[in-house]
Order: structure tokens, then C-alpha cells, then sequence
């Protein structure tokens, strides 16, 4: 979408790739404006005649840059800490349009949240409701609650990013959120104003969304026989994309089965999206430093570059397929490589076995890395973190600029 080769080059929208290296240095994250922008509007179509909020997981790439913009589209926002609240606020976000989600929200953060008057808290526990409550009595500050369901749904990934079944530590069971919604609705302190789930990323089977939502709406009519109304239904985010074979959800798809589901309720749909609006949008790029041709037969070949798993995590931890594309093709003759960083660890790798024609000094661009690449990334090995770029049309903005040694070694002190 917001890559393509012009004259054999591969180039963010109408920006050469070689030009942002030039100018900003390797490893960098670019950012396709444009790609984002098309999935925003692409989530849009597939909910049309849904009364629906996109709240947008700040966690898959917040870069203040690309939430401005989000905001500026009408996006709402879905934060998992007071650093992200405060982000979406720099960046003009509208606190009515966020919501709070994760098991271990810090009186701290929850008084932040309180205090800027945020849409709703999806509580994840009876611990978590009884400080909500308290905190917002404290503060003479009504709270609003959803309680974050676990509809016990199996969401076919990896075991990592699965959240919806019984063992995961994420949400309350059905017969739970019942005893926590009389909770919170006989409290002065508490307003009650939806339920939610969150089953598992990178989902691409529409079938889990639809089991999830009918299990919620089982749970809004038991509470409307308690008379406990809710204004919206948060079905969280997880909409899978292609890495690599593997079909992404089929967003036209869901779109129907949730009109179809939830007929003609009057609740508001909300939507988590993360990953599918970011991954495509981004990719890293990476110089070859070495190449370590396998010696002998039963070696490797090895591509030695300057991004590692500091920078990208995600073939390390998740097993996780990007792509990889020279910036430029040499018409060279291509062999299995292992594209490898510089980090002192075996599981320092951000692909493997890759055919590609490899020369030192190449650009290679790791693709499908806006979500949950910078994001997840540290200073691992005392590297100082790339450098973050947002590509519009035929412009560049560097909009992170790459950290220094001085900046990771100025935090600290002698005792
Ligand atoms: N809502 C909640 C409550 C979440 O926990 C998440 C992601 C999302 C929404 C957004 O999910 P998405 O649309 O991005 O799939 N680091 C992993 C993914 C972790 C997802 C954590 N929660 C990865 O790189 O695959």
C-alpha cells in the first residue's frame, strides 16, 4: 500500500528509501502515512451503518506523530498505562474518547484517568472495581466502568497473544461480570457504560470476533433483566494481517457479522484496533554490516546488519515472519540467508533462510515492523533506539529522532 519500487527502488509512497538512510542513518523506522490512513478508512467502510468508535491501541505504535493524526481523523484511543494517556493528550486526543484497558492499572494511573475524565476504565478484576470505586470517591470524581469479559474463546494464535480463554490472566468470567456490574451500578461513585473482550491478536478467522460478541450480548440482556443498561459493547481489537501467506482478517466480513449480530440494539460498537492499522504502514530499515558466507558445507550463511533485536523483538519472542526486501535489487545471484543483528545471542535474528542477492553496505527494508516494532524495542547492549520517520506524499519528517549514548547514559549515577 505505501511501498512500492519506482526504477527498481522501493520507496515509502513518493520518498526513496536510499534518501531517508542518506539523510537519517541506520537502523530507522519508516512510517507510510498514507497506509495508515487507507486501514483507518478500510475499518470505517467495513462498520458502516454501525453506530461505532475506533479506539485505536496506543501500545502498537505510539508515536506522537501518527496519534496526532489519529486524532485529527476522530480516532478514540485505547491506553494500558498514564504514559499513554499522556501521549494521547500531547497529541490532541480527546480524553472522552479513551478507554483504559490491562489487569494492573497503579492508583496512580487510575487517578490520572479520573481526573481527565476518560470514557471508561475496563476493569479487569473485583480488586481493581473496589480501588476504582474508592479512588473515585476520594476525589469526588464519578468514574465510568466497562468490565472486560473473558468469553472463554479460542482465537487460533500464537499462545503469547492469546487472551480470551480461562487460564489467561485478562478479564473476569461471564457469571463474575454479573456480581461486578450490581457492583459498581448501586455505587454512587460508579456509572456503569459497557462491557468488553479482547480475545488475542493477530486473529484472522472472523469466527472468534462473532463467538465473543454473541457471549457479551448474552451478558447485556442477563443485566437488563437486572435493569443495568449499558451505551456501548467493546469488542477489542486483534484484526489479523499478512506477514507473509497467511490471510489477513477479512475486515468486510466482520463487518457483516456484527451488523448481523447485533441487529437492532441501540448499544455503540467499539473497536481496539492496533496492529491493523500500523503494521503495514512501517518497515525497518537496516544496513548489512558483514556478510559471513557459510565456510563449509553444514555452516550458514550468515547477513550480518545494523538493526537486532533491540530493535525488533518480535522474530525473537513470537517466532514472528516479516518480510525482507533489498532496497535496491542488484540482479545478483540470490542465496539462503540469515539476516542476523549484532547482539550477543543466538536469538538475535529478524529473519532466516531468506533467498536474496546480498552485498555489504545494502539497505534492506524488514517489512510489516509499524506495529509493535519501535514499540517493544530497548537499549538492550547499550544500543540506542532507531530513529522514527513519517513519510506523507513526497515528504519525509523525522518524527522520533534517534537517542544518543548520552541519552541512555545520562539517567544514571554513581552511588
Ligand atoms: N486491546 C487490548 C486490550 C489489547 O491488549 C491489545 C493488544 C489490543 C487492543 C490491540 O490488539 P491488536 O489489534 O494490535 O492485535 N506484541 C505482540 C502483540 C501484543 C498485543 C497485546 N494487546 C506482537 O508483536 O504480536
Amino acid at each position: 500500500m505505501g511501498y512500492a519500487r519506482r526504477h527498481g527502488e522501493l520507496c515509502a509512497e513518493g520518498v526513496p528509501l536510499q534518501r531517508i538512510a542518506t539523510a537519517v542513518g541506520t537502523p530507522v523506522y519508516v512510517y507510510s502515512w498514507r497506509s495508515v490512513h487507507e486501514q483507518y478508512r478500510r475499518i470505517e467502510h467495513a462498520l458502516a451503518g454501525v453506530d461505532h468508535r475506533i479506539c485505536y491501541a496506543v501500545k502498537a505504535n505510539s508515536n506522537l506523530a501518527i496519534l496526532a493524526r489519529l486524532a485529527e481523523l476522530g480516532a478514540g484511543f485505547d491506553i494500558v498505562s498514564g504514559g499513554e494517556l499522556e501521549r494521547v493528550l500531547r497529541a490532541g486526543g480527546d480524553p472522552k474518547r479513551v478507554v483504559f484497558s490491562g489487569v494492573g492499572k497503579s492508583t496512580a494511573d487510575i487517578d490520572f484517568g479520573i481526573k481527565c475524565g476518560i470514557d471508561a476504565f475496563n476493569v479487569e478484576s473485583a480488586s481493581e472495581l473496589a480501588r476504582l470505586e474508592a479512588r473515585a470517591g476520594l476525589l469526588g470524581c464519578n468514574a465510568r466502568v466497562s468490565v472486560r469479559v473473558n468469553p472463554d474463546v479460542d482465537a487460533n494464535t500464537h499462545p503469547y497473544i492469546a487472551t480470551g480463554l480461562k487460564e489467561s490472566k485478562f478479564g473476569v468470567p461471564p457469571e463474575q461480570a454479573l456480581e461486578l456490574y450490581c457492583r459498581a451500578s448501586a455505587s454512587p461513585d460508579l456509572t456503569v457504560a459497557g462491557i468488553d473482550c479482547h480475545i488475542g491478536s493477530q486473529i484472522v478467522d472472523v469466527e472468534p470476533f462473532e463467538a465473543a460478541l454473541t457471549a457479551l450480548l448474552q451478558l447485556v440482556d442477563a443485566l437488563d433483566g437486572e435493569d443495568i443498561a449499558l451505551d456501548h459493547v467493546d469488542i477489542g481489537g486483534g484484526f489479523g494481517v499478512t506477514y507473509g501467506n497467511e490471510p489477513a482478517l477479512d475486515l468486510d466480513g466482520l463487518g457483516e457479522v456484527i451488523r448481523r449480530t447485533l441487529a437492532d440494539r441501540t448499544l455503540q460498537l467499539r473497536v481496539e484496533p492496533g496492529r491493523s492499522l500500523v503494521a503495514d504502514a512501517g518497515i525497518l530499515l537496516t544496513r548489512v554490516e558483514y556478510l559471513k558466507p557459510a565456510p563449509a558445507p553444514g555452516y550458514r550463511n550468515i547477513a550480518v546488519v545494523d538493526a537486532a533485536m533491540n530493535d525488533l523483538i518480535r522474530p525473537a519472542l513470537y517466532q514472528a515472519w516479516h518480510a525482507v526486501e533489498p532496497v535496491v535489487e542488484d540482479g545478483g545471484v540470490p542465496k539462503p540467508w540469515d539476516i542476523v543483528g549484532p547482539i550477543c545471542e543466538t536469538g538475535d535474528f529478524l529473519a532466516l533462510d531468506r533467498e536474496l542477492a546480498l552485498n555489504e553496505g545494502d539497505l534492506l527494508a524488514i517489512r510489516g515492523a509499524g506495529a509493535y516494532g519501535f514499540a517493544q524495542s530497548s537499549n538492550y547492549n547499550t544500543r540506542p533506539r532507531a530513529a522514527e520517520v513519517l513519510v506523507t506524499d513526497e515528504a519525509f519528517a523525522v518524527v522520533r529522532r534517534r537517542e544518543t549514548i548520552s541519552d541512555l547514559l545520562g539517567l544514571e549515577m554513581f552511588d
